[in-house]
């Protein structure tokens, strides 16, 4: 298959581009717009792959996605061009607007009319809202609760408009919260990962007991291409881990990988609008075929080694343009923030 791969720099999206490059049936196009979080040192081990091309360009350009498509006669589009961050969200939803709603009705449009045999748009288990009790079915009715959730909604609705108005046949995949190598270091995991590595306080929002079903990033490329092939069009399917725990257990477990002390945990000012409960119910799936295959701590300990041995990577992120960000998010919030009784 001759697939495009939206947001092919950012963390998903590179592990999905190499995914599908071992395949030897597939040949694959990487379009990104290179923002903050795309980084094209995800992907330099397939570089100068021949089956593999970068094109550089914003998926709300029109003709840049007409050209790409038609120039290397696509046939399949994955979605994981997004603005992801719900933190960043709050700060400037304007541009998570742009990028998740406007670029994936482009993208839509133009694979639409270009004859695309399947697109699959990466959407998230946001999209239900905060769940207090019990799972989330993809039949269920979406209710997003920060301007990143809702835009991605936007995003998901719009491409099942596609499927319902003209038939062009759509799948979504509603993963939840992913972590693995190569993430950026704004997300949780990895910034606790990469604040105990420096001594660096963990913040932890408000209580800390707020629960999500944590996926590895392998087994969430691996459901994206699983769907991909085989999901019925017009289909939701959602992609759970089936690792729920709290964000104190997720920290508490980080420090103890890296033999660092309780200590360094900092109860601090809460997210506004912050969703207590992720969960979804993942009993459609594995009618295609597929299961998770990563343990959470299994994973999550790996994870930590990969930072660990690729410290070059994170500290350049953690330098840039990251530095300004991290102040303004949590200089006051650490200031104020309670430490951890154990
Ligand atoms: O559920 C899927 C979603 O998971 C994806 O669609 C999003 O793109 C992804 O960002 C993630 O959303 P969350 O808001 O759940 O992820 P984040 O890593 O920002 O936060 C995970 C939990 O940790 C959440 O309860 C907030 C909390 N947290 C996060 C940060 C960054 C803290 O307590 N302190 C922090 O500094």
């Amino acid at each position: 298959m001759r697939i495009l791969v939206t947001g092919g720099a950012g963390f998903i999206g590179a592990h999905l581009v190499r995914r599908l490059l071992a395949k030897e049936h597939n040949h694959v196009v990487n379009l990104d717009a290179l923002r903050y979080s795309g980084n094209l040192e995800n992907l330099t081990d397939v570089a100068g792959h021949p089956r593999y091309r970068f094109v550089h360009g914003d998926i709300c350009e029109s003709r840049t996605v007409e050209k790409a498509l038609k120039e290397h006669g696509l046939e399949a589009v994955i979605n994981c061009a997004a603005e992801t961050h719900v933190d960043r969200s709050i700060l400037d939803p304007n541009s998570f607007a742009r990028t998740d709603v406007i670029g994936t009705a482009v993208l839509l449009e133009e694979a639409r009319k270009a004859g695309v045999a399947r697109f699959l748009q990466v959407s998230t288990d946001e999209v239900y809202g905060s769940v207090e009790t019990g799972w989330s079915k993809e039949d269920d009715a979406i209710a997003p609760r920060s301007p990143y959730s809702a835009s991605k909604a936007g995003a998901d609705l719009l491409a099942q408009s596609y499927w319902t108005t003209f038939g062009f046949p759509v799948l979504i995949t509603r993963g939840s919260n992913t972590y693995g190598p190569n993430q950026y270091p704004e997300k949780f995991i990895p910034l606790c990962i990469t604040n105990a590595l420096d001594d660096q306080p963990l913040p932890l929002y408000g209580d800390g007991r707020y629960r999500r079903d944590w996926l590895s990033v392998f087994d969430h490329c691996g459901a994206i291409e699983h769907v991909l092939r085989h999901g019925a069009p017009g289909s939701i399917y959602n992609i759970g881990g089936g690792n729920e725990r709290e964000n104190l257990t997720v920290a508490e477990t980080i420090l103890k990988y890296l033999g660092k002390p309780m200590s360094l945990i900092r109860f601090v000012q809460d997210r506004p609008g912050h969703d207590r409960r992720y969960a979804v119910d993942c009993s459609r799936l594995p009618t295609l075929g597929w299961a998770p295959t990563v343990p959470f701590e299994e994973g999550l300990r790996a994870t930590v080694d990969w930072y660990r041995n690729h410290e070059a990577w994170w500290r350049k992120i953690k330098s840039g343009e990251f530095r300004s960000y991290y102040e303004r998010m949590y200089q006051q919030r650490l200031k104020d923030g309670t430490g951890c009784a154990s």
